[in-house]
């Protein structure tokens, strides 16, 4: 059965709630802007790429409420829906990647008047990330899945599959590609404290298309790649610096560097709308801090003393050195550093 993780249908922006696996599958109905900014920061869509989508979907939703007459109105109003969205969490580039297309709307057709057909434009752009975000998976899926071999072990954290994504994903999407060629391989899934998108998530799909998949908590990863279990390491990315530095989940680096140690292949699995070559390295990357309820708390039961201090980053900076290779829709970046990014990428995304 297929995931649709993000999907515009009936002019509304139907969404998983993740916050409800494993244990139920169920949809939030977006109709309105402030429903998207909402479901971004509680985490009920989350995943770089999914963010993306669903936040120009949410910008399409302000600009169809849209009343006005006039172009320079239209225009205002869905600047303000991009300003808006661009708060909801600040690490993955996605989102301000797909709001600048939408904003660049505009731009694109300076002569174009009427607000029904502007309408349509941005309609058209929200979709055409959606399109785009099925065929570079799938394509990433092709790239990566020559390095999962017959009856290997592979690990991963947080969850970026089907859920992270609109409907296939990127590390998952290369086991998914493995998987399609009949290729055997089992998954090592790391929970992904503080909010388990390993555990509930990650193990969710891929039982779902029947991989064979373990749990571990994450302070588990250390024995198990010394005790051998571990031929590769697959994990997605919120924003890759132009150096190759790349943020993922909390967890991801404690990984890299297991790997290095236990001369494990590490690969980050991203598109080219994951780089962000306006800054140099990852010392620049904005790392997400949540609420420390988060920590202190496990799926809403207390754990800690009350009134103690918590520290929360969302996410982590993976040094390029750590990676294998990053794979991209437009091809492999073996040993990442700015000039084999640049090779790959050729600039003409950004
Ligand atoms: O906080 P989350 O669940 O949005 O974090 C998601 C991740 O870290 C993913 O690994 C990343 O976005 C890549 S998803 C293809």
């Amino acid at each position: 059965m297929p995931i649709n993780t993000v999907k515009w249908t009936r002019n509304e922006l139907k969404l998983i709630d993740q916050t409800k696996l494993p244990d139920a599958l169920k949809y939030i109905h977006c109709r309105d802007i402030q429903t998207v900014w909402n479901a971004i920061r509680r985490l009920s869509v989350r995943g770089a790429p999914a963010i993306g989508v669903a936040a120009a979907y949410g910008v399409l939703l302000e600009a169809n409420h849209f009343k006005g007459k006039t172009r320079d109105e239209l225009m205002i109003r869905v600047d303000e829906a991009c300003s808006y969205l661009a708060t909801a969490r600040p690490t993955a580039v996605n989102l301000f990647y797909a709001l600048d297309r939408m904003n660049k709307v505009f731009a694109k057709h300076p002569g174009e008047s009427s607000v029904a057909v502007l309408k349509k434009l941005l309609k058209d752009e929200a979709m055409a990330m959606y399109e785009e975000d099925r065929r570079v998976c799938r394509q990433m899926g092709q790239h990566g899945a020559k390095f999962i071999k017959p009856h290997n072990r592979v690990m991963t954290i947080c969850n970026a599959g089907a859920l992270a994504t609109v409907d296939y994903g990127t590390a998952l999407g290369v086991m998914y590609a493995a998987h399609e060629q009949a290729v055997p391989f089992q998954v090592y899934a790391c929970e992904t404290r503080p909010l388990l998108q390993g555990a509930r998530l990650t193990t969710w799909e891929l039982r779902k298309a029947k991989i064979p998949v373990t749990v571990i908590c994450d302070s588990m990863a250390a024995t198990v790649m010394k005790r051998g279990l571990i031929d590769a390491v697959f994990t997605g990315a919120d924003r890759i610096a132009a150096n190759g530095d790349t943020a993922n989940k909390i967890g991801t680096y404690n990984l890299a560097i297991l790997a290095k140690h236990h001369k494990v292949p590490f690969y980050v699995v991203a598109p080219s709308s994951t780089f962000d070559l306006t800054i140099a390295n990852g010392d620049g990357i904005p790392i997400e801090e949540r609420h420390h309820d988060e920590v202190t708390h496990f799926r809403h039961v207390r754990v800690a003393p009350r009134g103690v201090k918590a520290f929360n980053p969302a996410f982590d900076v993976t040094e390029a050195k750590l990676i294998t290779a990053i794979i991209t829709e437009r091809g492999v970046i073996v040993k990442p550093g700015r000039a084999s990014v640049n090779k790959v990428l050729r600039y003409d995304k950004i």
